[in-house]
Parts: structure tokens; sequence; C-alpha cells
């Protein structure tokens, strides 16, 4: 499907890759591109033929932010009875796991795109941060809850209110993204779309009720989640995935995972 802000693509077996692609204005997150996002999403993640989502922007940006320009002279009422921003959760809805591949800028609402997804792998050259409090405003794409489930308050309440950049060595260090890959061009998309293609190669069922257990953490209380990744982890009994995985292992040989 040709879409007007984003590219879609199947690089891989299992893979599917959306790429941000509004280069002049750094890939900020205009409306448009949202819904044509969270359009290219669930076209992906009802795809049989995909099993994970590779999402990442340009060498100079993954997304520079929501689109100042189309926010700034909105006023409350608009953007309440429009429910601005609303739609933004749509990307956490998605059963598929989605691994940003983040190089260069991902600022407010694309430090907070990537913070959606499951997985970041960041270029040495990526720049995150919540600037939005040089705008007069705050994070609000959810960086102020998922940055301080990610790092902590002390660190969450700088970068909020200083509004500083964070490296992706920083990132790194504070967990908030799994790995820096080497330098070179394309190479962050590279290693995504690996790992993409190394996922999709499990059992689809469990992949899936893994992220469900995952984000589960986020959500429960530590009793309650516990129990939920036990029924999950039961119910895992019912798929012939199951069955083939644990075969395969007895008879020494790979699995061939059906996802049913
Ligand atoms: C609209 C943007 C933009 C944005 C960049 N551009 N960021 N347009 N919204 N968020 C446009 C610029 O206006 C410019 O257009 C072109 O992209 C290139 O940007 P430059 O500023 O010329 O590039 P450079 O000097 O390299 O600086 C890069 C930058 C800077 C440091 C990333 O562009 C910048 O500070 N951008 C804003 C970052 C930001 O504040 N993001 C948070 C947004 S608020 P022209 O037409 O002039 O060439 C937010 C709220 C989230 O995200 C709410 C929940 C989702």
């Amino acid at each position: 499907k040709q879409y007007n802000n984003i590219l879609t693509s199947k690089p891989e077996t299992g893979v599917g890759l959306i790429t941000l692609n509004r280069p002049k204005a750094l890939n900020a997150l205009s409306s448009p591109l949202m819904l044509e996002l969270n359009e290219a999403l669930a076209e992906f993640d009802a795809d049989d033929s995909v099993g994970a989502i590779v999402l990442t922007g340009s060498e100079r940006a993954f997304a520079a932010g929501a689109d100042i320009k189309e926010m700034k002279d909105k006023e409350f009422s608009d953007v309440y009875k429009n429910r601005f921003l609303e739609n933004w959760t749509a990307m956490t809805k998605i059963r598929k796991p989605v691994i940003a591949a983040v190089s260069g800028y991902a600022l407010g609402g694309g430090c907070e795109l990537a913070l959606m997804c499951d997985i970041i792998l960041a270029s040495p050259t990526a720049v995150f941060g919540q600037p939005e409090i040089n705008l007069g405003v705050i994070p609000g794409g959810g960086g102020t809850q998922r940055l301080a489930l990610a790092i902590g308050k002390s660190r969450t309440m700088e970068l909020v209110l200083t509004g500083r950049n964070f490296t992706a060595q920083e990132a790194e260090k504070w967990g908030v993204v799994s790995k820096v890959v080497g330098e070179g061009e394309g190479q962050v998309v590279k290693e995504a779309v690996e790992m993409g293609k190394l996922i999709a190669s499990k059992g689809q069922i469990a992949v899936q009720a893994g992220k469900e257990a995952v984000n589960a953490a986020y959500e429960l209380t530590l009793a309650e989640g516990l129990r939920f990744e036990r029924r999950l982890f039961h119910g895992l009994f019912a798929t012939k995935d199951q069955k083939e995985g644990m075969a395969a292992f007895a008879e020494k040989r790979k699995a061939n995972f059906t996802h049913s």
C-alpha cells in the first residue's frame, strides 16, 4: 500500500518494516502520519506472514517530535474535543513485537514513540530527549510515565524538567535501549531486522504471549502478574507449537513451528 508519510516493506522473512518518511520535517509526527502509522501497524499485525515489526526513521532523525507547527495554534477546546494524542495508544495494542531502530533525533513524541516499542536498538548517533519544557508544555505521549518506569524518578525529573537531550550511550547505561549497535549507515535497521527475523522464527503464539506477560509487569501487582504469567504458560500447552517444541528437543532436532 502507498502512504504519504511512511514507507512499508517486508525486507526479510517474517519481518514488516515501517519507515517514517517526512525528511523535510525530520519525521515530525503529524496527525496524518500517526493515522498512517496506526494503519500500517494494524495491517502487519493482521498479516500472518509477519512475526515482528521494525519501526525506523532516517539516519538524521527517528522523529523530532510531535509536529510543532500543527500544534502551535491549537486551543484547549480543540485538543480536548478532538481527543488529541489519544490515538497514540493504538501502538501499544499491537500483539506482535515492535522493535524501534533509532538513528539521529528521537525527541519529544519521537522519544515517546520509541518508548512505546517493545525493544529499542540505537545507533551511536542517536539523541534522545523530552524537550517539551522548552515549548511551555510537558510530554504528552507517555514520556513522564514510561521513562520513570524505565530509569527511575531522579533521572526522569532531570530530563523532563531541564529538557536536556541524552545520548545513545546514556540510554544504554540506563537500560532505555537494549543495545547501541556499531557505526555505519543502515546498521541499526539491519540489526533490528535480523532480530525481527529471529523472533519471527519462533512459535508466534508463544511470542505474543511473552509480550503480553512482560507488559503485564507494568500494569499489574506482582501477585497478579505472576498469576497472569502462569495462566498464559498453562494455556500454551493447548498449542501444537508446545508439542512440537518439546518433541524436537527430546528428538535432538530443530523445531518446526506452525504457529498453531
Ligand atoms: C515540526 C519540525 C520539528 C517538529 C524539526 N522540524 N522538528 N517541524 N515539528 N517537532 C522541522 C524544522 O522546523 C525545519 O523545517 C526542519 O524540520 C529541519 O529542522 P532544523 O531545526 O532546521 O534542523 P536542525 O538545525 O538540524 O535541528 C534539529 C532539531 C530541531 C534539534 C531536532 O529541529 C528541533 O529542536 N526540533 C524540535 C524538537 C522538539 O522540540 N520536539 C518536541 C516537540 S513537542 P524548515 O521548514 O524550517 O526547514 C512534542 C510533544 C509530544 O513532541 C506530545 C505527545 C506526542
